[in-house]
């Protein structure tokens, strides 16, 4: 039969343009890099005027490396501590 020939490949045409649709969808979510090295252990990761190129302060401090704690040392100085242990 020509009629349902017809209608299963249109069927399969559009079958094929949704899988192609979801496929580059998931392509295009590739940006903002993180390009910070977190601070090494005793090095200064905060204070007034203090900047690490492609860091992002919080709460005024940068993140330390090996999951050291950034510590309040005055307003111009904040020191990575190692963790506990
Ligand atoms: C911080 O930067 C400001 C603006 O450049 C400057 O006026 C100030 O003296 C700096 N403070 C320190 C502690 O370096």
């Amino acid at each position: 039969m020509k009629f349902t020939i017809a209608f299963s490949v249109a069927v399969l045409a559009s079958a094929v343009t949704a899988v192609t649709t979801t496929t580059t969808k998931s392509t295009t979510t590739t940006t903002a890099a993180a390009t910070c090295t977190p601070r090494p252990v005793y090095a200064q990761c905060g204070g007034v005027n203090y900047s690490v190129a492609g860091c992002t302060k919080v709460d005024g401090k940068y993140q330390c490396a090996n999951g050291g704690t950034c510590t309040y040392i005055n307003d111009y100085y904040y020191q990575c501590y190692p963790a506990a242990g």
